[in-house]
């Protein structure tokens, strides 16, 4: 007999499907609720139960809180394109705040124990470096407005309906499973992608821009771990590693690992902020500071061995873009 039952939203994707694995280990009994938008149930663990439906259909999410009666929900379900939701208004705020909020009010009527809710670096903006939790947040783009609005939603339900919660904001996860078919994130696998079928690396600007990017073996985990731990009840935290990258040193990088030269195309640059980075004290007081992160070349090759398995993915546009003024014109070009 499992000792928790909980739920996992988006767990048929990338970061949620690694989630998965881990509350599985802990002795999770698992429900994973994915639309398979980004995911693909050959990610799924099949040990876990899984129900193929959106987080926006109210009826469905009754119908299993009442059946399962979770003592958790992580919730991960998102269609995590920071760039693109600028050109994606509706569909952004409607997946990513009405979507978590039916979650929201399902696990204040079926008194839940903790949601995890997935935030991002997103909700900063461009802040003081490093971004910090005790800095207000400003988002910049409706995926970090959509985000923000979450997490101050569930403090209202913490406050009002005493619903328990905590909240990550990872930034730039990459390793295996992540779809690298996505035209328009997550730029290691887009490179990943463009090596295997031949195409030269896009770099958006001159590559100096900077981000630290997160081995997935350095999130997931403690995600998942989360709520058995008491102090990290009702809180916020910074989740991913500590050391920016510049898109050039990302690209010299990648040549050591793939060993081969390889060729770049240089985009104008994109509306974007410059450099982020984030601390992350507040994480390494909770979860112990024993942790070593994987450097960026450990987590690029281990990604790459899992990308050359699986073979190059065709791009898979966004249908239904909503605006088309100023969009980057390679996105344009994938109309
Ligand atoms: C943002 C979030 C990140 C989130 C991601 C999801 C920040 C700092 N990070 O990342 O946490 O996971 O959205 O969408 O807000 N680039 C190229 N060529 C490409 C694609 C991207 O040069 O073909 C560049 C971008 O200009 C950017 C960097 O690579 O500077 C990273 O881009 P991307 O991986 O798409 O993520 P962010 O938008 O930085």
């Amino acid at each position: 007999m499992a000792q928790y039952k909980s739920l996992v939203t988006g767990g048929a994707g990338f970061i949620g499907s690694h989630v998965v694995d881990h509350l599985l280990k802990a002795g999770h009994h698992l429900v994973v609720l994915d639309d398979l938008s980004g995911g693909f149930t050959k990610k799924l663990n099949e040990e876990a139960e899984f129900v193929k439906g959106s987080i926006l259909d109210e009826a469905l999410i009754e119908e299993l809180f009442r059946k399962h009666q979770f003592d958790y929900v992580f919730h991960l379900a998102a269609y995590a394109a920071e760039g693109l939701s600028h050109f994606i208004r509706k569909f952004n705020y409607s997946n990513n705040v009405i979507g978590s909020v039916n979650l929201i009010n399902a696990s204040i009527k079926h008194g839940i124990k903790r949601f995890v809710f997935t935030s991002s670096i997103a909700v900063y903006g461009t802040g003081e470096l490093p971004l910090t939790e005790q800095q207000t947040p400003n988002p910049e783009d409706p995926y970090g407005i959509a985000k923000y609005a979450v997490e101050l939603d569930l403090k209202t339900a913490n406050d009002m309906f005493g619903l328990d919660f905590t909240i990550f904001r990872p930034h730039n996860v990459y390793g295996e499973r992540q779809n690298i078919g996505d035209p328009y994130r997550n730029v290691i696998g887009i490179f990943m992608n463009q090596i295997l079928k031949g195409k030269p690396l896009t770099i958006f600007g001159n590559g100096e821009q900077s981000r630290a990017f997160s081995y997935i073996d350095d999130v997931a985990p403690f995600i998942a771990k989360s709520v058995a731990l008491e102090q990290t009840k009702n809180q916020v935290y910074n989740i991913g590693a500590d050391s920016p990258t510049s898109l050039n040193t990302l690209v010299y990088t990648l040549e050591k690992v793939v060993d081969k030269k390889l060729k770049i195309e240089h985009l104008p640059e994109r509306k974007e902020v410059i450099h982020a980075y984030a601390d992350h004290s507040k994480f390494a007081e909770a979860f112990g500071n024993n942790h070593e992160y994987t450097s960026l070349k450990n987590g690029l090759q281990q990604m790459w061995q899992w990308v050359k398995k699986n073979g190059a993915r065709t791009s898979q546009k966004f249908e239904g873009i909503e605006i088309e003024t100023s969009l980057p014109p390679s996105w344009k070009a994938l109309l």
